[in-house]
């Protein structure tokens, strides 16, 4: 959620708690349009990254479980609630704590590459397997494959660390018939993650299910939240 910022900024109407926040944000964003840089900004920022993401008025596990929602109402589908989860990207546990509100009871598991976001997810008790690596497009991952009901990915995928390439291999992850949820910046969503899915769509791999777009996810940023089912 790094990159343009400042652009992002240019029309809200925001309170001066938030106006230093993102003043603040600014200096640690700066450094991270690298994967190293952008984990070192995670792994400086963890201990207050719940308290910047409240200042920020971070929608987005909300939104994301909103799409499951809608989806479930337009399709009369009913996902798996005691089904097993996998939060890519869980941060802290907002992501996994979203999903629990939801009511998603069964296990849920966490991939999370940096310490010091996973240090402050374990306080909770929501997790039950941890793994402690980056999603990437060139390497498998230490998780089976076809293990999880449902994934879920909430502010992690963009056009550096989590790019849209990924898909495939949390595709590999999840079970036939199972789903993604995820919630991405609209701007990651045109051009790239759409373009990927209808790749992925014609060598039927997945199919998509559903679009949300919202203009809250953070601040004003707008989001696409979108839910894909593997064939
Ligand atoms: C904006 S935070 C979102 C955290 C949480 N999902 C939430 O809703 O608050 C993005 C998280 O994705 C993680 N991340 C970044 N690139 C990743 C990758 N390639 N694979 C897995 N996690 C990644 C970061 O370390 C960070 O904890």
């Amino acid at each position: 959620m790094s990159k343009d910022i400042s652009q992002d900024r240019s029309n809200a109407s925001s309170t001066s708690e938030q106006d230093e926040t993102f003043k603040w944000l600014q200096g640690l964003w700066a450094n991270s349009k690298t994967v190293s840089g952008e984990q070192e900004y995670y792994e400086r920022s963890a201990s207050e990254y719940e308290q910047i993401h409240q200042t920020l008025q971070w929608r987005a596990p909300e939104l994301c479980m909103k799409a499951i929602a809608d989806y479930e109402e337009k399709s009369g589908v009913k996902l798996d609630q005691k089904g097993r989860c996998l939060d890519i990207g869980a941060g802290t546990g907002l992501s996994g704590e979203a999903l629990r509100r939801a009511g998603f009871t069964g296990q849920v598991d966490a991939l999370e590459p940096v310490e010091g976001m996973f240090a402050q997810a374990k306080k909770k008790n929501i997790y039950t397997e941890w793994f402690q690596e980056f999603l990437d497009d060139k390497k498998e991952s230490k998780i089976p494959s076809a293990t999880y009901d449902l994934a879920v990915s909430v502010g992690v995928f963009n056009d550096r660390s989590a790019k849209s390439s990924c898909l495939t291999e949390v595709m590999r992850m999840i079970k036939p018939g199972g789903y993604l949820a995820a919630i991405l910046r609209e701007a990651h969503w045109k051009g790239d993650f759409e373009d990927e899915i209808k790749r992925l769509e014609d060598e039927r791999i997945l199919s998509l299910k559903h679009v949300d777009r919202s203009d809250v996810y953070y601040d004003n940023v707008s989001s696409m939240a979108f839910i894909l089912q593997k064939n």
